[in-house]
């Protein structure tokens, strides 16, 4: 019996990348390029499984396309707001995930920035390249503390509890979190975390603010003027999570008015193409969506997306299946 197709629409990890092959008829993106909408009909009509990645696009129209032999997107990714997932379920094409595997190194990711915004990491490190470093005294680069302070939470999901577990038991932080429902009441204990019911609540009582809620239309712009001006002026606003979630545009007037203090981002609306106005501040830390870039996390997103493929070839439950 042949082997099912199985295509991949970017470089995995080379020891994924083999038992894949070993397991399946499959396809690699030898240089690596970002798919276009017509690469991705031809696969839906040439593959039995696409495997895409959170840097692709799927939307309706290239969803909808005639004469599909594709019934599984086997993301490589936890974040899946790049599918339309409504339209994938019309479809009847299954969508699964890679949740739980890169929860710690995303939430190390969002200390990192949470740390280079507060001390002004970025700052110094261009300072000392740009050879204008004149040496110690005791006014320069003053910045924030981080221990003690308090850090606000937006959504308190794996990543977010992973966040305040190091933040509280590492750093001593109060933790304060924004979720529609109370947690898990021995986490609440553990971390001594306070639920707020708004955002008006929180943010200004927060040192530092991270944002943790999925992408899409429902969180797309939720933090914006309005909310950002509830901030304090000495407070630092991390995003990990996905760059529709802050007004861009918002975020840099209120970083160049000094309306906040800082900003450490991961993640962008319209990545990799980044507002140009974030790279002339120098109050803005900024990283390439490096969250589960190690290797171990982005070998056992590959190994989760293998998991899935094998259990829908088996006709067995699959254990990530997001719809
Ligand atoms: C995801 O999996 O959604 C992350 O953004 C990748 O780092």
């Amino acid at each position: 019996m042949s082997k099912p197709k199985v295509l991949i629409t970017r470089r995995w990890p080379a020891s994924v990348e083999a038992k894949l092959q070993a397991l399946y008829d499959v396809t690699l993106n030898a240089d690596d390029h970002p798919f276009s909408a017509d690469e991705f009909k031809s696969a839906l009509r040439n593959y039995d499984a696409v495997c895409p990645t959170v840097c692709d696009s799927l939307p309706a129209e290239v969803l909808n396309v005639s004469e599909k032999r594709c019934k599984i997107l086997g993301n490589f990714g936890v974040g899946y707001n790049h599918i339309d997932v409504n339209t994938a379920k019309e479809q009847g094409i299954i969508v699964t995930n890679t949740p739980g595997v890169l929860t710690e190194s995303t939430a190390d990711i969002a200390m990192t920035l949470l740390l280079m915004s507060a001390r002004r990491g970025a700052e110094g490190d261009r300072l000392i390249r740009a050879g204008q470093w004149k040496g110690w005294c005791p006014t320069h680069m003053m910045s924030s503390d981080v221990t003690g302070a308090t850090l606000g939470l937006i959504g308190f999901g794996r990543i977010a509890q992973a966040m305040a577990r190091k933040a509280h038991h590492g750093f001593g932080m109060k933790i304060l979190y924004f979720k529609p429902s109370p947690a898990d009441q021995a986490i609440v204990n553990d971390l001594k975390a306070t639920r707020c019911e708004t955002l008006k609540d929180m943010l200004p009582q927060c040192d530092y603010v991270s944002i943790h809620c999925p992408g899409g239309s429902d969180t797309r712009h939720l933090i914006n003027e309005q909310r950002l001006n509830l901030m304090k002026p000495t407070a630092h606003l991390i995003n990990t999570a996905r760059g529709d979630v802050v007004d861009s545009k918002a975020l840099i007037k209120a970083l160049q008015e000094k309306r906040i203090a800082g900003a450490g981002l991961d993640v962008y609306e319209g990545e990799p193409n980044i507002d140009a106005g974030f790279l002339t501040l120098e109050n803005v830390s900024l990283l390439p969506h490096l969250g589960s870039a190690t290797i171990a996390t982005r070998t056992a997103m590959g190994e989760k997306v293998l998991e899935n493929l094998a259990a829908y070839f088996a006709g067995k439950t699959l254990p990530d299946r997001v719809i």
